[in-house]
């Protein structure tokens, strides 16, 4: 049931819609300027390897590959067909796999940097798919998030909808996120950096360190393009 929400970009239509959005909007552009820019700090060269979970139609590839990371190095994986399909279509070079972030089919550590954009504030339960975006990287692991107040009392839900199908939009406090990370992985060394990108927007990059399993909060950062 995790899933059931993301088979409504495959209903008639959502996904090029979306597609199209993303190709137009200049905020869209503008938005992913700034990621890219946020990717250099933990992609200093592009010999590393790397999985972005809820890869889409590749607009975070194209941002990413060859100048950070070398189309070799780089996997994508999705749940939506659609999406992955206007992705091979886009970029026949890329590795674009279906897959689920909740169940990622990757042995530990098979990557050195996991990235996870725009995907969080869609599902319905983060704890679990962080748990694995973890696992899967060696070093960084790194996800955005749409932040609300922690007075908030941790997540604000709301629905955003789409030529009629309903997509779940939810924002979340720190101190929520922080509660999350400390739950669904515990065992894990881990320092956390928070870059902000604007208002609406913010990085969470975990890396891994040598010493006792804890989550230490190292630093917030402007990001900027
Ligand atoms: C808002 S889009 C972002 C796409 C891409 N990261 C970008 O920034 O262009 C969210 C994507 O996450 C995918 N997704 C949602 N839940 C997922 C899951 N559990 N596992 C893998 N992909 C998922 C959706 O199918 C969709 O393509």
């Amino acid at each position: 049931m995790r899933t059931a929400d993301w088979q409504l970009w495959d209903v008639q239509g959502v996904a090029e819609a979306i597609e199209s959005y993303w190709a137009e909007s200049p905020a869209e552009k503008a938005h992913r300027d700034l990621l890219a820019a946020l990717c250099t700090r933990y992609l200093p060269a592009p010999d590393l390897d790397v999985l972005e979970v809820g890869c889409g139609t590749g607009r975070i590839y194209e941002r990413l590959v060859p100048r950070l990371v070398a189309n070799e190095r780089y996997t994508g994986v999705d749940l939506s067909e659609r999406m992955l399909a206007i992705g091979r279509e886009r970029f026949p070079r890329a590795r674009f796999l279906a897959g689920d972030g909740y169940g990622l089919e990757f042995a530990d550590g098979a990557f050195d940097v996991s990235l996870a954009f725009e995907v969080v504030g869609h599902l319905p339960e983060i704890g679990p798919f962080l748990r694995e975006l973890v696992r899967v990287a060696r070093r960084t692991a790194i996800f955005t998030v749409w932040p609300a107040a922690d007075e908030d009392g941790g997540v604000v839900e709301s629905q955003e909808e789409i030529l009629g199908a309903r997509f779940l939009h939810r924002q979340y406090s720190h101190d929520y996120l922080l509660g999350q990370i400390r739950e669904h992985l515990p065992d894990a060394a881990l320092d956390l950096e928070v870059g902000i990108l604007g208002a609406g927007c913010r990085a969470y990059a975990l890396r891994r360190r040598e010493g006792s399993p804890g989550l230490a909060f190292t630093r917030l950062f402007p990001v900027q393009a």
